[in-house]
């Protein structure tokens, strides 16, 4: 007696799995992406979240009854579809998809299309119809760029020695200056939201040795440049018994673990948006670091060669055309240290050689991208710091607790802050960071 094998449902795979299943036949569930039809030949492009592949389906290769299902069907429509994964080396992925069955889970009506087409839209356009601007694959790949450069974060802080604290993110006053505070009505009282969490993590730095926090910051800053954002996240480390020396070593071993791990993880998506991968791969510790003062010499150069329009003022904090004239310069980031401490904030410790210059550093990302990550090491002594908080005209009252961390057992620390924004736009090389985060928030967009 023969036996018949029952014919087994094919299994549930995602896109980006598809090379497990060579010759097989799949289920994949998604949306149809784009569908160019020539004759009797339909090629559908579908895309599921992980990626997208194109399928094919001949008239005379399926049954009629998919070939109309798949024949006008609108972009955007979700479905099911099975088909068989063929390898081929001219697609994108190396794959494509010979379809045999096609569900349609919703079809998008013709009479009120997808509204964001193959064709070119403007960025107002689209960050107008955001929640589905990132359908897009470009889009998407950002976002799993994003995603990646968050844990890698995370992990490398995890794998070595740290505690992550959370700051509040409801506080009672200022960490960066008063001018970018968003109040909040905390029943009846005046609150903000919260700009960084270093004040707090300096308090679990002294409780842990070695923490960090991670979470959405704000700032209601006026400033509409590509690099701004009102509500950015950030990830900050704070570490005791850690100098200025001590702070950039960390910076740099952290900037190149992010890196790494992006181009071992997702150098498709990269290439999907079109970086630059090589430079990329240049990037290793340690960092190229300038003191300010060389910086604002590499400035006066540059102005007096025509590569800048404006002369720079000894004393100022760099603008974003000084930032980027400096990042291009090079190849990796660049570390500059020892501010005047009169541009930079009340907590920063002064340098021991001249008290002039703050023991802090920015590191600018290269290829013109600018400041990535602010930090410092922080003011130790209790007087210094009861000095810098009456100089800056901030409420005293608001402070006792802060002052408390020099009262008892105040060590040297040092910690910085990076923006995720900020270190998106730069690895994946975008020009503005309104598409870094998948709900940008600016001075003129809270919408949608
Ligand atoms: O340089 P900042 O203001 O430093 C601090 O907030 C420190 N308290 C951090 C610390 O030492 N723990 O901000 C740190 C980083 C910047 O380098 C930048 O990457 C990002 O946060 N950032 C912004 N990103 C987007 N939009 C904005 N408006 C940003 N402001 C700062
Ligand atoms: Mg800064």
């Amino acid at each position: 007696m023969s036996e018949t094998a029952l014919p087994s449902a094919p299994p549930v795979t995602t896109i980006a799995e598809l090379g497990k299943h060579e010759g097989q036949s799949v289920l994949l569930r998604g949306w149809l992406y784009n569908l160019r039809e020539s004759g009797k030949l339909l090629f559908p492009i579908f895309r599921d979240g992980t990626g997208t592949i194109q399928g094919v389906a001949h008239k005379a290769g399926v049954s009629a009854e998919v070939f109309e299902t798949l024949k006008g069907l609108t972009q955007e429509s979700s479905v099911k579809v099975t088909g068989k994964v063929r390898a081929d080396k001219r697609a994108p992925g190396g794959y494509e998809l010979d379809v045999e069955q096609v569900e349609v889970v919703q079809r998008v009506p013709e009479e009120d299309p997808y509204p964001i087409t193959p064709k070119d839209h403007g960025v107002d356009f689209l960050m107008e119809r955001r929640h589905l601007w990132v359908r897009s694959t470009r889009q998407a790949a950002i976002l799993r760029v994003r995603a990646e450069i968050m844990r890698a974060a995370a992990e490398y802080f995890d794998t070595n020695g740290f505690t992550r604290t959370d700051p509040p993110i409801l506080t009672p006053a200022a960490c960066e200056g008063t001018s970018t505070l968003f109040p909040v009505d905390y029943f009846g009282e005046e609150a903000f939201l919260t700009q960084s969490g270093q004040l707090y993590i300096e308090s679990t730095a002294l409780a842990l040795g070695k923490v960090y926090s991670f979470g959405p910051t704000f700032r209601a800053e006026k400033s509409k440049t590509r690099r701004h954002l009102t509500e950015f996240w950030m990830i900050e480390p704070e570490v005791a018994f850690c100098d200025l020396d001590g702070l950039m070593e960390l910076a740099e071993n952290f900037i190149a673990h992010i890196v790494q791990s992006v181009l071992a993880k997702r150098k498709a998506d990269l290439l999907v948006i079109g970086r630059d991968i090589a430079k990329l791969e240049a990037i290793a510790a340690p960092f190229p670091r300038l003191r300010y003062d060389a910086a604002v010499e590499m400035l006066n150069q540059a102005f007096k060669d025509g590569h800048l329009e404006q002369p720079f003022e000894y004393g100022n904090d760099f603008g974003s055309p000084d930032e980027t004239w400096l990042s291009s310069q090079f190849d990796r980031p660049v570390m500059v240290h020892r501010y005047p401490a009169a541009v930079k904030a009340f907590y920063m410790q002064p340098d021991p050689e001249n008290p002039q210059f703050a023991m802090c550093v920015d590191v600018l990302a290269p290829e013109g991208y600018g400041e990535i990550i602010g930090g410092s090491q922080r003011v130790d002594s209790y007087d210094l710091l009861k000095n810098r908080i009456e100089e800056h005209k901030l409420p005293m009252d608001a402070f006792q607790w802060y002052l408390d961390l020099r009262r008892y057992g105040s060590v040297p620390h040092a910690g910085f802050g990076m923006g995720i924004e900020r270190a998106v736009a730069w690895i994946c090389g975008l020009d503005h960071v309104r598409e870094t985060i998948p709900f940008a928030r600016t001075l003129n967009r809270m919408f949608p």
